[in-house]
């Protein structure tokens, strides 16, 4: 059996393959395996150890005749074909759960970091124009007892909540399908998505990439919002209208953006909205703790594994594609 793992990953989880299968990987840790080079690879491959950056297209499953099973480092897989996968009875495998407190802590640190300018803070340091304090210099919005507004309640809206709870906040939230059991749990409400936007202080974008929530957040999204409201997003940049945000960001009708996730990533410095106060910017580093990441990696190569074996993934993203004609789906 032979594994394309398209990432460095750590030695101990190689090994773990090496065990049982041939493994070939792209030893880079930021570059992404070229396009041909994977096109190339995959031609006689039994599974592909993929991550966000890889797109496992028509293309990739068409050369890649022998392929039983794909596993993401991830939890999203907008990057992925699952359709074609499934009409050709190939599992995804995925690495949710393990990764929602980290991404909860970053979608918190982005929205302590752009209420209270800490980057802005650092830099004015930096740059030499410290003279003194001021009664009004950097003055940001509070983060206690200000309303926050979830959309999208998995696991990583859960966590912040759980978060925010602690910081004596409101919690509102829209989600696809309405979670009663954690309203009560986390004393979150449910909120359709207008009244979310025109309620809240903080705004944190946590849904999939789907065709419905493509641009979930556009000109008349922000134009709902508060003056004095910041928009988190740690989800995936195609769920915000970039263009729209950069003009209501300029124009000042919402006050800030904390962002993890671009349109297109990545971003350069010539960005536009890059030339602006009020947005604290990173680069897609939601998950990125040692041990989060670590763990990712762990959970992909087993469900890889377990794909190979001819045995339920971990975590299936596709559990209909291994179901035989006739069964039903859990
Ligand atoms: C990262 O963005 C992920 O989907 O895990
Ligand atoms: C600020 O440092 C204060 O003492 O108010």
């Amino acid at each position: 059996m032979k594994v394309v793992i398209t990432r460095a990953i750590p030695d101990s989880l190689k090994q773990l393959l090496d065990q049982s299968c041939t493994t070939y990987m792209w030893n880079e840790d930021i570059e992404p395996m070229p396009r041909a080079l994977l096109l190339e690879q995959v031609k006689d491959a039994d599974a592909i150890f993929t991550n966000v950056s890889d797109r496992i297209d028509l293309e990739v499953f068409q050369a890649a005749a022998k392929l039983k099973v794909v596993g993401t480092m991830a939890v999203g897989f907008d990057n992925i074909d699952i359709a074609e996968a499934t009409r050709r009875g190939i599992p995804v495998g995925h690495t949710p759960d393990v990764l929602s407190e980290a991404v909860a802590d970053l979608t918190f640190a982005l929205m302590l970091a752009t209420a209270r300018k800490v980057v802005e803070g650092m830099n004015y340091i930096l740059e030499g124009s410290w003279r003194g304090w001021g009664p009004m210099l950097l003055t940001g919005q509070n983060i206690y007892n200000a309303t926050l507004g979830i959309i999208g309640m998995g696991g990583i809206g859960q966590g912040v909540a759980r978060r925010a709870c602690g910081f004596g906040m409101r919690i509102l939230y829209h989600n696809r399908r309405r979670r009663e059991e954690l309203e009560q749990q986390l004393g979150a409400e449910y909120s359709p998505l207008d009244e979310l936007l025109q309620a809240s202080d903080f705004v944190v974008m946590l849904a999939p990439a789907t065709p419905e929530t493509r641009k979930m957040i556009g000109k008349r999204e922000l134009s709902l919002m508060k003056s004095n409201a910041i928009l988190v997003n740690t989800s995936r940049g195609s769920n915000v209208d970039e263009a729209a945000l950069f003009t209501a960001l300029k124009e000042r009708t919402i006050w800030g953006a904390g962002l993890d996730v671009f349109e297109k990533e990545p971003i350069r410095p010539d960005h536009p909205l890059l030339t602006l106060e009020n947005v604290v910017v990173l680069p897609h580093i939601g998950s990125a703790t040692l041990e989060t990441r670590f763990n990712m990696a762990k959970i992909t190569a087993q469900n890889i594994l377990q794909g190979l074996k001819g045995e339920p993934l971990l975590y299936c993203i596709n559990q209909e594609s291994y179901l035989k004609s006739g069964e039903e789906i859990k």
